[in-house]
Formats: C-alpha cells, sequence, structure tokens
C-alpha cells in the first residue's frame, strides 16, 4: 500500500496557494486548513480546489485554529512571512504542533522562519520557478516545473517529496544568493511581460489595438521562446543586433524619439547594449559594433 501522504494546511490562498491547493490535492495530499488575511477568500480557495467539506478556511486572525499538520506552507505575500512565522510561534498552541515549515518565496530564504525554528519546526523554503496569475492554469504549470529548495533536512525531505509528487525538478541555490537568484527570475518572467506590454504600447502607436498588437506579438514572443529552448541566447538572439544592421538601429532610434516613447527609447538604447554584447560575442564585425555602440550612447 503506498504510504499517506503528509497532511498539509496552506496559509495564503491567493494565486499560488490556490494552486498548491489544486495540485497537491490531486496527487492525494490530504488539505487540512486553508487561511487567508479574509476568512472568505480561504473558503473560496476551497471551493475552487475542491477540497472536502471539513477543510477549515481561517482568517489571519485565526491561525490558533489551525489543525495539527505534518507540513504548513506559507503563500503569503513576501512582507508578511516573517509576521506570519512570528505570530504562530507566539501561539500557545503551536507547541502542539509538530512538523515543517516552508514558505514559497523566491527572494528570502528559510532565515525567515527563524521564530519558527526556534520552536522546534524544521524550516525551508520552496519556490517554483513559474509565473501563476491563474490557480488552475497555475496548478498545471506546477507539474514538471523546477523548484528552488532549501532549509533544514527535514524541510528539504518534505519540499523534495511535493516536487517528485508534481513530476518537478528541485535545484537549490545558496541561501544568501536568493535575493539575486529572485532577481533573474523577475528578469525573465515580470520584466518580460513589462518589455511586452511596452511593444504592445508601440504598436499602439502605429494604430493597432491593444487587443490586436497583443495577438500579433505573442508568436513572436512564442517563437523567441522556442529557440531558447533549443539553443543559447547568443545563438538564439535574431534580427537587427544580431546582424549588426547600422542604419536599421539609427531608423529605429529616430522613430523612438517622440516624447512619449522616452520610456521605449531609454530600454532599447540599454538592451540594445547588452543585445551588442550578445551579438559580439557571436562574432559580429567589431566595426559595425563600435558604430552602433556610438549611434546607441550618442542618442
Ligand atoms: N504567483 C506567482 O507566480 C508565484 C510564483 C512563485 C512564488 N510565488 C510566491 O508565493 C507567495 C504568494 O504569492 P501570490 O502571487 O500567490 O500572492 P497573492 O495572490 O497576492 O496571495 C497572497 C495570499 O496571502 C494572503 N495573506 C496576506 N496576508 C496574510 C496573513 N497575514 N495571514 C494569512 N494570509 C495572508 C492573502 O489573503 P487575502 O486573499 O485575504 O488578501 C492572499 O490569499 C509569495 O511569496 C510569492 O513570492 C508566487
Amino acid at each position: 500500500m503506498a504510504k499517506p501522504k503528509p497532511a498539509i494546511s496552506i496559509i495564503g490562498a491567493g494565486r499560488l496557494g490556490t494552486a498548491l491547493a489544486i495540485a497537491l490535492t490531486s496527487k492525494a495530499y490530504p488539505i487540512r486548513a486553508v487561511a487567508a488575511r479574509r476568512a472568505a477568500h480561504a473558503r473560496k480557495a476551497i471551493a475552487l480546489a475542491n477540497l472536502p467539506s471539513q477543510t477549515l478556511a481561517l482568517g489571519a486572525d485565526q491561525l490558533e485554529q489551525l489543525p495539527p499538520s505534518d507540513l504548513v506552507l506559507i503563500t503569503t505575500p513576501d512582507d508578511v512571512i516573517a509576521d506570519v512565522a512570528r505570530s504562530f510561534a507566539k501561539l500557545r498552541r503551536s507547541a502542539r504542533h509538530r512538523g515543517a515549515f516552508l514558505h514559497t518565496s523566491g527572494a528570502l530564504s528559510s532565515e525567515v522562519l527563524a521564530p519558527l525554528a526556534q520552536r522546534g519546526f524544521h524550516t525551508g523554503s520552496l519556490h517554483p520557478l513559474v509565473s501563476i496569475s491563474d490557480p488552475r492554469a497555475g496548478a498545471e504549470a506546477l507539474h514538471g516545473a523546477f523548484y528552488c529548495v532549501e532549509g533544514d533536512g527535514v524541510a528539504t525531505r518534505f519540499a523534495k517529496s511535493i516536487v517528485r509528487d508534481l513530476n518537478g525538478t528541485a535545484f537549490t541555490i545558496k541561501p544568501e544568493s536568493k535575493a539575486l537568484y529572485h532577481a533573474a527570475a523577475v528578469m525573465a518572467s515580470p520584466h518580460l511581460v513589462a518589455m511586452f506590454d511596452l511593444a504592445v504600447q508601440m504598436l499602439v502607436s502605429c494604430g493597432l489595438k491593444p487587443k490586436e498588437a497583443q495577438k500579433v506579438l505573442t508568436p513572436l514572443v512564442q517563437s523567441t521562446v522556442n529557440n531558447l529552448k533549443q539553443t543559447s541566447p547568443e545563438k538564439a538572439l535574431t534580427g537587427t543586433f544580431a546582424r549588426g544592421d547600422v542604419a536599421t538601429v539609427r531608423r529605429h532610434l529616430k522613430a523612438l524619439a517622440p516624447k512619449q516613447l522616452a520610456e521605449a527609447l531609454e530600454i532599447y538604447k540599454l538592451l540594445g547594449l547588452y543585445s551588442l554584447k550578445l551579438a559580439a560575442d557571436r562574432g559580429l564585425d567589431p566595426k559595425l559594433v563600435t558604430e552602433i555602440k556610438t549611434a546607441l550612447k550618442k542618442t
């Protein structure tokens, strides 16, 4: 007979907390309770994840009622994790709890759970390297994802068995490097979205409707991501900078000159200089590199 899965409580019923509830319940993890700032949001997450009716829905001021669980997942915003850890560690009832706590922040290490470690809990972090905006689609994305795991031995064992059950892959980052690790994740995902929006606004300035602009740009992003799945960034880089089209760069800079495109111009220049480095590493003629660099720097 398969070993029963650890009983879990989830504090934080937003995008990731709900996605984890859906993904873990599909792998037979019993979810004992879900807590949110507002209990109504915990109830909504329980309904969305189709959890059994006996699952407790709690508000932030009801953590005292958290049922004993083998593992508690803290999926609140980063800035709240320390408060949750401190408040839970202070509760008289926390003495009755055993087991482990894992938070899901990419930027913080398990250090932020120190008050819980001092009360004898095992502590760690489990950060899925995926972007979750909708809980249901997010639950799908959690299957097969990469997860950054760190913490003490027992906590990392809990984290790694979750990763295994979700057919994911675990890797580790030194606790002191987590902020840099997370900044890298921000570059690859939210900043990509910000840049995409900038491209949409530029196409709107060309006369397209925002929805139309998003539709025509999405396959371009998709094909770029496909290239990145196959090859290195230097080889995946295509277009003006990869080819060293100096006159085209000058045309772009002129097109971006109007005041309302000032932000786009600054970002274009900064990223242009970085793309130029990639192109140079791939063997772009140094004369073209210098010409483009000069054009970017003097605009
Ligand atoms: N979303 C992602 O793509 C993603 C990916 C990887 C890691 N993460 C990490 O996962 C964590 C959660 O992110 P998210 O995007 O899921 O955030 P979110 O959608 O904003 O959800 C946060 C949840 O925390 C609850 N909450 C806030 N303060 C609380 C408190 N004091 N006690 C109990 N619950 C509280 C909120 O309650 P209310 O609903 O009542 O406001 C909400 O349900 C963060 O550490 C984030 O870095 C997120």
